[in-house]
């Protein structure tokens, strides 16, 4: 049984598949409409999430199957006690697929081993999101028209920011990627990506504190909230919130084609008027989500033997 719990689940040649599949899907959508017909996607989360779960359940209907689940802990019997283990048993009884948020990392590959059924990780803790990942994968492959030779700038909070995690896990396994990690001390890269991945693989990475001097060499630029939930203290979290504002001056000397990224939600470190400018592709991206959702549920449910598509 096949699971996504980390980017690095799928080999290069599954997510090109998957990153085709996508492709197709915008171009050919009718043909798409029934591929899932009579098959059921369970969202369980445990966290807030808005674009996550609303495409992931858009991306089941748009391929003519249904969905069930829950939108908060509150309204699942964890709030009673049951274990992770017991709800995705039970849940993989009833579902063909489980998308699945929570605050523990690693929750969902403790999920993985108890279903019956595939397991999408929809976001664990401060850990990594794969599927935020394929998200970005799709956007970057759609603007720029490759993966690899890229420089990479990730802002803002890079310690907490599951999105950030996983897209470097993705990003390093292309030819002449460099990353530009800027971040207050504080709220770096954590120790084991830096040596895991970007060490292990001899990725050329920067680390800086300030944005407008690295601004010139960006091909994209990963803005990211700073991730309020996931500090000890609301001080903590007061002393970096406005650390990074990204606005229009600050673009001035960015690429022409610069492409400027974010998983959403934003707070306040991208200003309003930066939605104007044609490199801000925040927007878009969050519409590709619907799409990658929908080539992974295929994909997966096809690895079940759940659908004969391919
Ligand atoms: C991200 C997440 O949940 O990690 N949101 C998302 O899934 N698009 C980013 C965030 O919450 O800051």
């Amino acid at each position: 049984m096949r699971h996504l719990l980390d980017t690095t689940d799928l080999s290069l040649q599954e997510i090109d598949e998957m990153l085709s599949l996508a492709m197709d899907i915008i171009e050919n959508k009718g043909k798409y409409s029934a591929v899932c017909s009579g098959k059921k996607l369970a969202t369980l989360f445990f966290e807030p999430s808005t674009r996550t779960r609303l495409s992931f359940e858009a991306a089941m209907m748009e391929l003519g199957g249904n969905v069930l689940g829950f939108s908060e802990a509150n309204s699942s019997s964890a709030s009673k006690g049951e274990s992770v283990s017991d709800t995705i048993k039970i849940v993989s009884y009833y579902a063909d697929i489980i998308a699945m948020r929570h605050p523990v990392e690693g929750a969902p590959r403790v999920a993985s081993r108890k279903s019956e059924v595939p397991v999408i990780n929809a976001g664990d803790g401060g850990h990594s999101h794969p599927t935020q990942t394929l998200t970005d994968l799709l956007t970057i492959f759609r603007e720029k028209g490759r993966l690899g030779n890229l420089t990479i700038g990730l802002c803002g909070d890079l310690k907490f920011g599951r999105t950030v995690h996983s897209l470097i896990k993705a990003m390093c396994r292309y030819e002449g990627v460099k990353f530009v990690l800027i971040s207050p001390k504080e709220l770096s890269v954590p120790d084991y990506i830096k040596t895991d991945y970007l060490d292990e693989k001899g990725i050329e990475y920067v680390e800086v504190e300030k944005m407008e001097e690295v601004m010139p060499s960006l091909d994209i630029l990963y803005m990211t909230r700073i991730q309020r939930e996931r500090f000890f203290s609301e001080d903590e979290y007061l002393k970096h919130k406005d650390a990074f504002v990204l606005d229009m001056p600050k673009l001035e000397n960015a690429k022409a084609d610069l492409t400027i990224m974010h998983p959403l939600p934003r707070v306040n470190e991208i200003t309003p008027d930066v939605d104007e400018d044609s490199r801000a592709k925040y927007f878009e991206q969050a519409l590709n989500g619907k799409y990658i959702r929908m080539a992974l549920i295929i994909t997966l449910l096809k690895w079940a033997g759940e659908t004969d598509e391919d």
